[in-house]
């Protein structure tokens, strides 16, 4: 899968066979999983299918027990974790905040890397989820759980990631906000992200354009249902 895809110069994220056993279980059970540049795939599925252990897996953060994970055809294990994560961004479903500002959240991942993004370059992440400049210098501790989803996404931008994985990123937030982040990301996507997103609401799927697949333990499959 991802060798052709290489060949052809397509950027992609992709999964063969994925297994993850726990507990006697297997949480992910055969995973194949594929996702082009400027796509959006939707993964849905009940409560406790394996969700977000496949997007934890897909980050990298959970080591598979059977399967792999590969970036443009090149194995996940053969790249250094911290490029990886750079290129594939996650925000899990209730991501925790760093310590400081809201500034200082989004600033995170290029100071890691030893660049100190701009105030504008801030407001520009910030004004991606809809969050207005002000909050900048807000301390992340006092947020609410819809301005903390909204700016662990804008942290998440900051790195510029080329594919984007989202759990539930509309979760924590009012119909009109959550409408204007589907809109945005949809947007990110035309400019040539890759997003995955995890959602619970059918109705996202299609206010996305994106490709449905669902979940029943452990096991992917097209379309709905
Ligand atoms: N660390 C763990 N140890 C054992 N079992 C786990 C662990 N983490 C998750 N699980 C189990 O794996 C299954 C899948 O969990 P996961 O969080 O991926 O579900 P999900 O589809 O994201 O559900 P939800 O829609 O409720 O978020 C669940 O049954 C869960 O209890
Ligand atoms: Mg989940």
């Amino acid at each position: 899968m991802g060798e052709s895809e290489d060949a052809r110069g397509v950027r992609s994220l992709s999964a063969r066979g994925l297994g993850l056993a726990r507990e006697g279980r297997n949480v992910l059970d055969g995973v194949d999983f594929a996702i082009e540049a400027g796509a959006i795939a939707c993964i849905e599925g009940p409560s406790g299918c394996g969700k977000s252990t496949l997007l934890r897996v897909l980050a990298t953060l959970l080591e598979p027990t059977a399967g792999e994970v590969y970036l443009e055809g090149v194995a996940a294990h053969a790249i250094a974790p911290r490029t990886f994560r750079r290129r594939v961004a996650y925000v899990p479903q209730q991501a925790p905040m760093l310590e400081g500002t809201v500034a200082d959240n989004v600033a995170a991942g290029p100071r890691l890397r030893g660049a100190q993004p701009t105030p504008t370059r801030v407001e520009q992440c910030l004004a991606l989820v809809g969050l207005d400049g002000a909050f900048a210098a807000r301390p992340a501790s006092e947020l609410s759980g819809g301005e903390r989803q909204r700016v662990a996404l804008a942290r998440a931008l900051a790195n510029e990631p080329e594919f984007l994985l989202l759990d539930e990123p509309t979760a924590a937030l009012d119909t009109r906000a959550a409408e204007r982040i589907l809109e945005r990301v949809r947007a990110l996507a035309r400019e040539g992200l890759g997003l995955v997103v995890v959602t619970h609401e059918p109705t996202h799927a299609a206010a996305l354009g994106a490709r449905r697949r669902t979940m029943h333990a452990g096991r992917l499959r097209e379309g709905e249902g």
